[in-house]
């Protein structure tokens, strides 16, 4: 399975700091950004690098740079990862895609969707809570429709149902997330989880 779930004690630590449900607001932001710090390492960790040679004060030697990295959002909770990719890899390129449930037919429906061009990159899909995998699944279809091969997805909280799903869908995509949690419930949060990622790092809970 292209699973990887990290076992780092900072990720342990702010995962922590994200399932309790006294974390208001802001340190919630912080500890997203701060765990995502975590799973863009591991998530890049294989990346092609470029050799370009350089000189220290000192002497010639081989320097290595990333090739062009895109980061898709998953709106809105991956907006809540954005800021750590954006810190680490300065010139990455980003696209949103937005799905959101029809309240008539209960579909997914697409409201918005914008990527840059995703060939030759590698490609971060932000999806914290990986809960049935459908937007995942489909934001990775689109990503491939527009050229992507080297996608992985960062999840804070993955379910198992939603692993399922993309090794089904995507075989390819590899998954790096903080923690493969017990089920989904029957209205579709991960439990243990961490409630509604969105309404957390956005205040908007009821
Ligand atoms: N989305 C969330 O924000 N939380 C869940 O538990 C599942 C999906």
């Amino acid at each position: 399975m292209n699973l990887t779930v990290i076992d780092h004690p900072l990720t342990r630590h702010y995962l922590t700091v994200l399932r309790d449900r006294r974390t208001s607001p802001e340190p919630f932001r912080a500890a997203a950004r701060r765990l995502t710090y975590t799973l863009v390492h591991e998530a890049t960790a294989r990346a092609p690098l470029y050799q370009e040679d350089i000189e220290t004060p000192l002497e010639p030697v081989a320097g290595y740079h990333m090739p062009g990295v895109v980061a898709i959002a998953v709106l809105r909770a991956g907006l809540g990862m954005l800021d750590a990719v954006v810190d680490l890899i300065p010139d990455v390129k980003v696209g949103f895609a937005g799905l959101q449930r029809d309240e008539e037919t209960a579909q997914p429906m697409e409201y918005y969707f914008k990527l840059p061009d995703l060939s030759g990159s590698v490609v971060l899909i932000l999806e914290p809570m990986l809960a049935t995998g459908g937007s995942l699944s489909w934001a990775a279809a689109k990503a491939k429709t527009s050229g992507a091969r080297d996608i992985t997805a960062l999840c804070v909280v993955a379910a198992p149902e939603g692993v399922r799903r993309m090794y089904q869908d995507h075989p390819d995509v590899r998954i790096v997330a903080a923690a493969l949690d017990r089920e989904l419930d029957a209205h579709y949060y991960i439990r243990p989880g961490l409630g509604d990622m969105g309404d957390r790092l956005f205040g908007t809970l009821g």
